[in-house]
């Protein structure tokens, strides 16, 4: 079955990371299917039964975002705010997530040396958040996918090498 891929990027079109990403996922069609949130609601007023809906159409999800102040960006906020309802992703019938698979892609400006055991600071640790909703929500969780420093240390040959482990990491991931 094919993996759902949440895009959450305000501009995808300056982006480097998030877009090769993406590129990678449109070329890898027969596996992955990205739905962007900034491209089907641009204002960001989501239509909460269709994207319901959608979700329900797959085992496996991945959210694609970049790191934004220590969290995730605030239009992915809103959408699992809404979107993980009462009665349907938790409370009475809230049972529509249960059992599916639940993995991160995701982007930081600060290099890799500001996300290691010294700063106390994690992209595992920053996920906390989300980690518990999805469990509290009866998903498992599985893999995390980082590319560290594209605000400083970006190299093509790194982006690329780190393009490559995405898909390997979530192509056969289940
Ligand atoms: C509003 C905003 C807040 C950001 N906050 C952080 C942050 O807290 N930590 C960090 O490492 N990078 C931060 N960044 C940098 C982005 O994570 C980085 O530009 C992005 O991951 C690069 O991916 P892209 O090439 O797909 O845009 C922030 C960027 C923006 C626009």
């Amino acid at each position: 079955m094919k993996k759902l891929v949440i895009l959450t990027h305000p501009n995808i079109d300056t982006s480097i990371v998030n877009k090769a990403w993406k590129t990678m996922l449109e070329k890898n069609a027969h596996t992955f299917v990205v739905h962007a949130l900034y491209k089907v609601y641009p204002n960001l007023k989501f239509d909460i039964a269709r994207e319901q809906e959608v979700l329900e159409a797959f085992d496996e999800i991945i959210f694609q975002f970049p790191i934004h102040w220590y969290g995730t960006p605030f239009a992915l906020k809103k959408y699992i705010d809404l979107v993980f309802a009462y009665g349907w992703a938790f409370g009475p019938g809230g049972d529509r997530l249960k059992g599916k698979k639940i993995g991160f892609a995701v982007s930081t400006g600060g290099p890799e040396e500001s996300y290691n055991a010294p700063t106390g600071i994690s992209v595992k640790g920053l996920l906390n958040d989300l980690h518990l909703t999805f469990e509290y929500c009866g998903c498992e969780v599985t893999h995390l996918h980082v590319f560290y420093g594209a605000m400083f240390n970006y190299k093509a040959k790194l982006l690329e090498e780190n393009t490559e482990r995405y898909l390997k990491t979530f192509a056969n991931s289940n």
